[in-house]
Order: structure tokens, then C-alpha cells, then sequence
């Protein structure tokens, strides 16, 4: 049984979770006043919300230096280990990721750190494990980052150590190419069995092929044309049968909801046009590679755009029905859940339970949380 399996979970047909709570401006790169800050009430607070409303994830990003520019976004973030401990301490039912950079993070710190997360919440711990790309953050560690599908070896060795120090009850020896362990061993084990569920969000063939045999949810960017992204879903469900495992594959969105479609469409321009912080999202991207493999000036200023816009997540813009017409989409062609944001947490949140909620339930999506 996978670590993410069916069984293990209570059966929204549509998971959601919250993605980039931990750390500023979330995950959109604005300036408007009322954008999230590091401050701890206020994120203990849309952690809280996201528990009643039966938000099933609570996934942080981890960032060990922002990209820059006068508010430098995401230069001011919380330790997503430490962080979770609390957020799981403080909510009574989502899962509460934690992010470890395998070049950064020892496996026998994370082993042992998530195993204590996995306990203060009686059995929601998860992982996402990734690779590192921005190089100024991993740079700052004194190491060089390697080049890409070789970060990927490292973090399958990573994991391969993790999920040791988890299950067996012996202590081992490991000589692999990046970690050498003498007699590793961790207790307590997490609560979750066989291993709380370790995700991944890898775009490329090596980083996929890392998710479909390691990890137990993988995070995709959907193809904005349906029928590819039909495609894209069953793709990396079938190259994780490849390796005998069902994998459950999630998105991320922002979402923008107001009562006309031109209205979500006019405030989408305001705060990430008008008052984006474009300085930062050039530098994000060039550090990527991304506007190098760009086909166009018009397609990568779209693409910059919507990373100023929500980190290149799905647009949920639009009126409330709209908005869960393409949920319902989602999960029609194979998505088992999609992490949220939104430019102005609190109130989108408070509208997205009062509008949205209901039509995801009337829908058949999900079932009301209490
Ligand atoms: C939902 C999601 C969450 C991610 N979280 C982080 C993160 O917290 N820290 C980070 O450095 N990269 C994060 N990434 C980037 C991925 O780990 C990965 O590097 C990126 O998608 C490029 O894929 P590739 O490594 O296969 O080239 C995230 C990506 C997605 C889609």
C-alpha cells in the first residue's frame, strides 16, 4: 500500500489545500497593502480556517532567499519543518507538509524532524522533497548546485535514506555517491505506516521519473489546452504503474473571485500588473532558465505574468460558478486535488467558503467539512 493510498484517506472526491502560507507576500508577487506577511497570528489563523473548512493540505513553500526588487518577495519566510510542527500543533485534521532541499537538509535531521512532526499531529506529516533550483539560496549553504538531473540522483539517494531510517528497525550502513551513513537509525518512527507521504513537483523527464518512483503525490502544472492536460494527468499516473505504485497527482491555483468575470479579470491587472513586483519575477525566471526556453517575447511575458500573478499556478479568476466549473473540470480528467492561494488571503478565503464551498458540494465534489 502507498504511503497516499486511497485507504488512508477520508474520500473527497477533490482534495484542496493552501499553498504558500509561510512565508510573504504568499504566493502572488504584489505590493497591494493586505498581502500576507510573516506574521505568526495571521498565518496560524488562514491555517486554522483551511481545518474548518476541511481543507485536506497544507503545503509551505521553502525559500532560503528572496528574488530581489524593493519588497524582495519571498525574502522573509518560515522554516516549513519548523513551521509545520506548529501549524499541525494549532489544526486538527489536514495534512501538514513540511519542504526539505535535499542538498540543504540532512536526511537524518528530516527523518527525525518530520517523525516529530508526524506525532504533534497524531499521524498528518508530509513531505515534499525537492531538488533545488534557485542558486543564490543553495549557493549561500557553500556548496555549487549541480547540474539539474544530477541534483535529482542526489534526491533519490535522499529519500532512499529517509524512508530507511522510517521503516527499518536495524541500524544500517550506506555508501552511495552523495551520503555516506555509519549504523543510521532513528526512533521514534513517524506514527504513519509504512512512511508519512513524501510529494514531489518535478517538471522535467529526470525529475519525473524521481516522482513516479518515489513519491506518493506528484504536483503537475496543467496544460492550459484540456486535451493535453487529459494526457499530462494520465501520463504520470501511468509512469508511476510503471513502478508498480499509484501515485495521486495534484495542481495549484490562485483564485480570484468577485461577482462578474470582468470584475475578477480587472482586479487580477491591479495587483499583479499594476503593483506586481516585476523586478523580482525576471530574476526568479532567468535564475529558472525558463525565459531561455521560451519560444517567444509574448509567451514568456505571459508566463512571467502569471508567475507574478499566483508562482505560475492554474487561474481560478472568475464569478464563483466559474470558478467551480473548472474545478469540476480538474477532476474530471484525473486531478486529485489542487492547492489554493489568493492575492488577499483573508477575504478570498472567506468568499471562497461562503460561494465556492457550496457549489464544490452541490456538485458532488466535496461534502461539507462539519
Ligand atoms: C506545487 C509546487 C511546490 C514547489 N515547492 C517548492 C519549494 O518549496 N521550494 C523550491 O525550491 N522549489 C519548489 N518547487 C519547484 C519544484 O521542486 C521543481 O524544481 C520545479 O517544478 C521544476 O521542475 P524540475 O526540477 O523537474 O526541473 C515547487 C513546485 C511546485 C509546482
Amino acid at each position: 500500500m502507498n504511503a497516499s493510498s486511497p485507504e488512508r484517506r477520508a474520500g473527497n472526491r477533490l482534495q484542496l489545500g493552501t499553498f504558500g502560507t509561510n512565508l510573504a507576500p504568499g504566493i502572488t508577487f504584489t505590493r497591494i497593502p493586505g498581502a500576507l506577511t510573516t506574521d505568526w497570528p495571521r498565518v496560524r489563523e488562514l491555517a486554522r480556517h483551511a481545518d474548518r473548512m476541511g481543507f485536506e493540505a497544507i503545503v509551505p513553500i521553502a525559500r532560503w532567499k528572496g528574488y530581489g526588487g524593493p519588497t524582495d518577495p519571498h525574502g522573509s519566510s518560515f522554516d516549513t519543518l519548523a513551521w509545520a510542527a506548529a501549524i499541525g500543533e494549532a489544526t486538527e485534521r489536514p495534512r501538514v507538509f513540511s519542504t526539505c532541499h535535499a542538498p540543504a537538509i540532512h536526511p537524518i535531521v528530516a527523518a527525525k524532524q518530520i517523525a516529530t512532526i508526524d506525532h504533534v499531529t497524531g499521524g498528518r506529516a508530509a513531505v515534499n522533497v525537492v531538488a533545488g533550483w534557485y542558486r543564490p539560496e543553495l549557493e549561500m549553504f557553500g556548496r555549487k548546485l549541480d547540474e539539474h538531473d544530477r541534483r535529482y540522483d542526489l534526491a533519490e539517494e535522499w529519500t532512499e535514506i529517509l524512508l530507511r531510517l522510517w521503516t527499518e528497525e536495524e541500524e544500517f550502513d550506506h555508501e552511495g555517491e552523495f551520503f555516506r551513513i555509519e549504523r543510521g537509525y532513528s526512533a521514534p518512527k513517524p506514527l504513519q505506516r509504512p512512511h508519512p507521504p513524501i510529494m514531489n513537483a518535478a517538471v522535467s523527464g529526470r525529475g519525473m521519473e524521481y516522482a513516479a518512483r518515489m513519491s506518493d503525490l506528484v504536483f503537475v502544472k496543467l496544460d492550459d489546452i484540456p486535451e493535453r492536460a487529459v494526457e499530462q494527468v494520465a501520463r504520470v499516473k501511468d509512469l508511476a504503474r510503471g513502478h508498480g505504485r499509484e501515485i495521486e497527482v495534484w495542481t495549484f491555483a490562485y483564485v480570484v473571485c468577485a461577482d462578474t468575470e470582468e470584475e475578477a479579470r480587472d482586479f487580477v491587472h491591479h495587483y499583479s500588473v499594476v503593483h506586481g513586483e516585476h523586478d523580482a519575477s525576471h530574476t526568479a525566471l532567468k535564475v529558472m532558465g525558463v525565459e531561455a526556453r521560451m519560444r517567444s517575447d509574448a509567451e514568456s511575458e505571459a508566463f512571467r505574468l502569471s508567475w507574478v500573478a499566483g508562482n505560475g499556478g492554474h487561474p481560478l479568476v472568475g464569478t464563483a460558478s466559474q470558478i467551480a466549473e473548472r474545478l469540476d473540470r480538474m477532476s474530471a480528467i484525473g486531478i486529485d486535488g489542487c492547492l489554493l492561494g489568493w492575492p488577499l488571503w483573508e477575504p478570498g478565503m472567506e468568499r471562497f467558503e461562503a460561494e465556492v464551498l457550496p457549489l464544490l458540494e452541490a456538485r458532488g465534489l466535496r461534502t461539507p467539512a462539519r
